[in-house]
């Protein structure tokens, strides 16, 4: 006999309030402050592209949107805006750890949203997204917030369980194993470069570049207890790939793609490692200017190399858009 979930309006209904958001786990505020989370990365707003990107993959597999969606890790809404306006199906559940940063997300909508699809807030930590019901949710929305969750396979486990059959987990920016290293390993080159061509390291920029290898080997290292850690896993695709099986999740990569190459104007996002790696170490680690000059100039041989790997072919995967599709029911 089949088990059919309690209807989402009734769940919703039953879950208790504190100071306006729905709960569903304790509060957890994020490691560094919620406010400045878009000047950080210089994001002025949400990218409507990103969610329609998103919706039009989900017709791409024909994954059911009837039932509700549910976002995890919303941020400051940069995907939650698109798939508010875009997702076919008739409730949408933005979730994050910190009410802080579900407030900056609902900020975003107007009175006068277009969207149609009803939109309900949730403090959730995805580590407790087994206590959720099975077979509630049509779709799992995530941009670069898999490599936040402690216990990646549990997760993946009990995003199963949620899903309803040909439902799916679709998640973006998240940071590929393999390409990181690649970045950490072009920034190591870094000093030498720069001696060579007679330029002296200064200590903010030496610093700046340890961040940022230190933490590329933090999240490639599996030994330690990263409990307490913001950033901790870097992905495999072929890992994903084999835990969704395990779990009756079909894995489709798209390697160095972005929500927003799937929506107009249809342009991939991802032009070539170079563009990739200056743009993440200006932006994403806050290099100083005359520090980028300096990489800009004397760094050519050695991303040139890597872009000249990849003439004609996506790569490396330095990020991409994983979509894991669940199976069909069987009947009988
Ligand atoms: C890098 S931000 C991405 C935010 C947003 N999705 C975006 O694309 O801009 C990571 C998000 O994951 C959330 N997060 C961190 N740990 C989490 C967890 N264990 N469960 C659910 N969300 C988590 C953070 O609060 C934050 O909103």
């Amino acid at each position: 006999m089949i088990t059919l979930p309690e209807p989402f309006p009734a769940w919703i209904a039953g879950l208790s309030k504190w100071h306006g958001w729905l709960q569903l786990s304790a509060e957890r505020a994020y490691m560094h402050d919620e406010e400045q989370y878009n000047s950080h990365y210089g994001v002025s707003a949400p990218d409507p592209g990103e969610g329609e990107g998103l919706c039009n993959l989900l017709v791409i597999h024909g994954v059911d949107t009837t039932g509700p969606a549910m976002e995890v890790g919303c941020g400051t809404g940069f995907l939650t805006h698109g798939v508010a306006r875009h997702y076919p199906g008739p409730d949408y559940l933005i979730t994050d750890p910190s009410p802080t940063f579900l407030r900056l997300t609902k900020e975003q909508f107007d009175s006068d949203f277009p969207g149609q699809t009803r939109r309900h807030y949730a403090v959730l930590n995805a580590d407790d997204l087994s206590r959720l019901p099975a077979g509630m949710f049509s779709v799992i929305v995530m941009r670069s917030t898999l490599h936040h969750i402690l216990n990646v396979p549990e997760f993946i486990a009990a995003a199963a369980r949620v899903l309803r059959p040909d439902g799916a987990l679709i998640m973006g920016a998240e940071p590929c194993e393999a390409g990181y290293l690649l970045m950490a390993a072009v920034a190591q080159s870094i000093p030498n470069a720069l001696k060579a061509a007679g330029v002296e390291m200064r200590p903010s920029w030496i610093a700046k570049l340890n961040e940022f290898t230190d933490t590329v080997q933090y999240c490639c290292n599996r030994d330690l207890d990263k409990t307490y850690a913001e950033d901790k896993h870097f992905f495999h695709p072929h890992e994903l790939s084999e835990l969704g099986a395990t779990h009756g999740l079909n894995l489709k990569f798209y390697p160095t793609a972005a929500f927003r190459d799937f929506a107009p104007p249809y342009i991939h996002s991802f032009h070539c490692f170079s563009n990739f790696f200056l743009i993440y170490m200006e932006f994403c680690m806050l290099f100083e200017p005359d520090f980028m000059d300096q990489i800009r100039r004397h760094l050519q041989p050695q991303l040139k190399f890597i872009d000249d790997c990849h003439r004609v072919h996506p790569g490396p995967a330095i990020t991409g858009v994983f979509l894991l599709k669940k199976g069909s029911l069987q009947l009988g």
